[in-house]
């Protein structure tokens, strides 16, 4: 167990925007006595474009909050910041807390259920010019082929419209890339994606698989609390929501994803 902490303390997540929250839905699902933190850093959405150096300084400035909150668990729930930033947050952090990323669990679904298979993958600009998939899926040494491709305006556009039938159109164009072609499974790579993911399903055959690691992380955090013995077993759950910049979208977005109303709060960050 990490040193002084308790169960009821909050679990914080990240992301640029609202992406993060299909993973706070999921981390809801398997853990609904959890209490949760959320930090949408909307005044610097997207993430994708931006440089490693630059999604660093945002990462560790919301750990460095996350951690005044006393939380016992951070989870960077964005691909890009993971593939940025997951090394020097986790350092930053230290023993203060323990530190997830949204890579690592898909990975090991991976090593586990797809041997052998093609595997393709969509993500920001960001996500696919790490190349940390690859790195991470060659290391498995499991046989698996995986081949990429940016699919950058995505997150932006579901900020904008959320699961909207303007999306098919840039969809029929990413999704037409011959990277993308003769696979057995579609790893969503951004945490948007869930959003959209019966658009995304209906453009490839029933057989293709389309991997949506909201459920596969909500899943790890559930262990991870479980190994550390910190599960919150018990009490009312509460959940805080706060945004670097207040967005209509945003508000508009994350009602759909909690029925309970969210009180958003403006926390100035970057001021
Ligand atoms: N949802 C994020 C991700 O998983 C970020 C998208 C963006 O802000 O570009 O990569």
């Amino acid at each position: 167990m990490k040193p002084n902490h308790s169960p009821s303390q909050p679990i914080g997540i990240f992301d640029s925007g609202i992406g993060g929250l299909t993973v706070a839905h999921a981390i809801v699902t398997h853990l609904p006595k959890e209490n949760l933190i959320y930090f949408g850093d909307t005044a610097h959405l997207p993430y994708g474009d931006k440089s490693t150096a630059a999604i660093q300084a945002y990462a560790v400035k919301i750990a460095h909050m996350l951690l005044q909150q006393e939380c016992k668990l951070i989870l960077i729930a964005c691909n890009s910041a993971s593939a940025a930033a997951y090394d020097l947050v986790k350092e930053y952090v230290g023993s203060k807390a323990i530190v997830m990323n949204v890579i690592d669990p898909v990975i090991q679904r991976l090593k586990v259920n797809y041997r052998t298979k093609r595997i393709g993958l969509i993500g920001t600009k960001q996500t696919i010019s790490s190349h940390i998939y690859k790195k991470k899926i060659d290391n498995l040494n499991a046989g698996i082929t995986l081949t990429s491709h940016v699919t950058n305006l995505l997150a932006s556009a579901i900020e904008e419209f959320g699961d909207h039938p303007i999306i098919d159109a840039l969809l029929k164009e990413y999704l037409n890339q011959p990277e993308l072609h003769d696979i057995d499974a579609l790893v969503l790579g951004c945490t948007h994606y869930p959003i959209i993911k019966d658009r995304i399903a209906k453009l490839y055959a029933p057989s293709v698989e389309i991997i949506d690691s909201s459920d596969i992380v909500g899943q790890a955090v559930k262990k991870q609390l479980e190994k550390n013995r910190l599960l919150n077993e018990g009490g009312q759950s509460t959940k805080r929501f706060y945004l670097s910049d207040y967005t209509e979208s945003f508000a508009n977005n994350a009602k759909l994803f909690f029925n309970e109303t969210i009180q958003l709060e403006h926390y100035p960050l970057w001021d």
